[in-house]
């Protein structure tokens, strides 16, 4: 199923989780407010779903390189109480957090999920897209256990804005928790369920085929022409890094684990930061914009385009000279 985006996706996934819980309890939950764990390096779109949902988020802290550790996982969940345990609905995953680019300990969610008969939500919307590159894919490991999965074709996958890829492990309960009733919609729907309707899968009705951009291009490219491009992108973040390791101005602060690196220049304040970012993106150089890493304001590059070269790079290097 194609919606929006990550926060469309993230959405409609925890409505069909929570449609599950409540459905196995058999009414006995229908009126408890629910609760999904999320570590505190998911993206916002995860407590803004809660906030439309009603529902509690409850963060793990995520470690010192933003990844969401089994450990930290099971403490939280040990430190729920029976009440709250009982309200757990979804647990979420990133493959690729916004901020620093890092995976989940995903074998790790799988198996806490697995024990408590949790589903278990993995948001790929920038990440996701590294499946394709056989250099890191292993660190995926787990994924392929989640229950529900999304990934942004307009990020990584270099597709047109809106699109993102919304898969179900069950897509009957999927279907069960959004599709819609009414005298005009009934009609179009067989009786025995079996058709399959893209309005039944999300939360929306009518929408535009998001997903036609991305077939097209698959379709005439190829996966093998993603997988050099995923490549490409992968490889100029790293060169990119050791340039910035090299540059007496700036300080590597995080090497890319996927296509995202972070750094400082040495001496900037937020302000500096903040005018050096205008400018590039006033003067069509770079869209690199300030971030916060524990709590320090610094630059976070994110490579998701396989024409951008190192030598793009040496210019934004060279620039905060
Ligand atoms: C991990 C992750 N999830 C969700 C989103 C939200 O995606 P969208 O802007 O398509 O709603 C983002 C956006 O950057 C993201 O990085």
């Amino acid at each position: 199923m194609f919606v929006s985006g990550g926060t469309a996706g993230n959405l409609s996934a925890l409505i069909a989780a929570r449609w599950r819980w409540r459905q196995r309890a058999d009414g006995r939950l229908d009126r408890v407010r629910g609760l999904v764990v999320a570590s505190s390096g998911a993206h916002s779109s995860i407590v803004a779903a809660g906030r439309a949902m009603d529902a509690d988020v409850v963060k793990v802290p995520a470690d010192a390189d933003g990844r969401l550790r089994t450990e930290a996982l099971e403490q939280t969940v040990a430190a729920l109480d029976a009440d709250d345990r009982e309200r757990l609905f979804a647990i979420v995953a990133t493959c690729g957090t916004t901020n620093a680019g890092v995976i989940d300990e995903l074998v790790g969610v799988a198996d806490v999920c697995a024990r408590l008969g949790t589903w278990m939500h993995v948001d790929g919307a920038y990440g996701g897209a590294g499946l394709a590159a056989p250099s890191v894919r292993a660190r995926y490991a787990g994924v392929e256990r989640c229950d529900s999965f999304i990934v942004d074709p307009h990020k990584w996958f270099f597709a047109p804005f809106d699109s993102c890829a919304l898969l179900y492990r069950d897509p009957a309960a999927a279907r069960q928790a959004h599709t819609q009733h009414a005298e005009y919609l009934d009609v179009l729907h067989q009786d025995d369920d079996t058709e399959w309707n893209p309005s039944d899968f999300a939360h929306h009705l009518s929408r535009r085929a998001r997903g036609l951009p991305f077939w097209f291009s698959l379709a005439t490219y190829g996966t093998d022409a993603y997988r050099d491009a995923v490549e490409t992108t992968l490889q100029v973040a790293k060169d990119g890094a050791a340039l910035v390791a090299a540059s007496p101005h700036l300080e590597l602060i995080r090497e890319p684990e996927l296509s995202i690196f972070m750094f400082r220049r040495v001496g900037w304040t937020a302000e500096q930061y903040q005018q050096w970012s205008d400018r590039m993106l006033r003067d069509g150089i770079a869209f690199v914009v300030p971030t916060s890493w524990a709590g320090e304001t610094v630059l976070r590059i994110c490579v998701v385009n396989p024409r951008t070269t190192v030598a793009d790079i040496r210019l934004i290097v060279d620039s905060l000279g």
